[in-house]
């Protein structure tokens, strides 16, 4: 998509407005000179400034007046406020924003714009900081499907993007956004059991993180389904059998499915604000 006569405006200049930064420019979507952050600290503002060469700026109201892509990167519960401020100024016609603020529906962020007022909710995640994010967008009452192209484009530039219905949102939060911990945790367990063998904890952490590097780089290169390529590494009566015997015996796929639905679940309790 074309995006060469916009301008791209980051409220909040943090980790994940940078990871986003850093792609667009990356995938040469648009040029430093067409994206502008604001942000309340001043190194960060430094950072975009010199590191990037993208104008930052200490208020969230220079921004919206410089851009017509906004995008919300605060924490969510600086959202209602920052929106408030800028409500007098956000300019419907002419203006989208974007928020990837954790559990803020569309109904919220359009309730502190004027009325009419197009938005998006992205749910990116942390691989975004490495340019292989996955990300799952869904439009408000009044999103045409341009701006999701837009949003589309955009996050594209450091990683996947799917586009699903707003109630999906707590569910993606679940699978692909506390997802990256999942597999932390996992090599965490592969580390212990590792020095247990005998590995120094250097040697064992390289081999369990190439580990999953690799086997992800397989499902994707593939394109073959996850059981069938555990299958064709599993020789009957092997080491791969035995371990898998051991993990079925311990019921560790509902345990991985529970833990899941309960990060789902807590992300639906967040979103009503409890
Ligand atoms: N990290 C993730 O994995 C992830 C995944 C999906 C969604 N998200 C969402 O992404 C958002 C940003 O997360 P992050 O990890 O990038 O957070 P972050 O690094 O803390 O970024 C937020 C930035 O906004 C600044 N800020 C605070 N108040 C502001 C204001 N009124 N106006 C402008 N800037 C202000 C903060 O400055 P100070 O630090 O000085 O307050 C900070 O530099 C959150 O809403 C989170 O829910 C994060």
């Amino acid at each position: 998509m074309d995006l060469s006569s916009r301008t791209l405006g980051l409220l909040g200049a943090g980790n994940m407005a940078e990871a986003l930064v850093r792609g667009v420019i990356k995938s040469k979507l648009l040029p430093p000179q067409r994206m502008v952050v604001s942000d309340v600290a001043e190194a960060r503002r430094q950072l975009f400034s010199l590191e990037l060469g993208v104008r930052a700026v200490p208020t969230n109201r220079e921004v919206c007046a410089a851009a017509d892509l906004l995008v919300l990167c605060v924490k969510p519960q600086q959202v209602d406020e920052v929106l408030e401020d800028l409500k007098p100024a956000f300019d419907v016609s002419r203006q989208v924003l974007g928020s990837i603020c954790a559990g803020v529906t569309s109904a919220r962020l359009e309730r502190h714009l004027p009325a009419g007022a197009r938005v998006i909710r992205i749910m990116p995640n942390t691989p975004m900081l490495v340019g292989l994010g996955a990300s799952c967008l869904c439009g408000g009452k009044h999103t045409r499907d341009e701006d999701l192209r837009a949003y589309e484009a955009l996050f594209s530039s450091a990683g996947i993007v799917l586009r699903v219905e707003e109630p999906m949102m707590d569910a993606v939060t679940g699978l692909s956004g506390s997802g990256p911990a999942y597999l932390f945790y996992l090599v965490e367990a592969m580390v212990e059991a590792g020095v247990a063998e005998g590995f120094t904890p250097q040697q064992a952490l390289q081999l369990a993180s190439r580990t999953c590097l690799g086997a992800a780089k397989m499902l994707e290169d593939t394109g073959l389904a996850p059981d069938e390529l555990r299958r064709r590494v599993t020789s009957p009566n092997g080491t791969t059998q035995a371990a898998v015997e051991r993990l079925d015996a311990d019921g560790v796929k509902s345990k991985v499915a529970a833990a899941i639905r309960r990060a789902a679940e807590r992300s639906r309790e967040l979103g009503k604000g409890q």
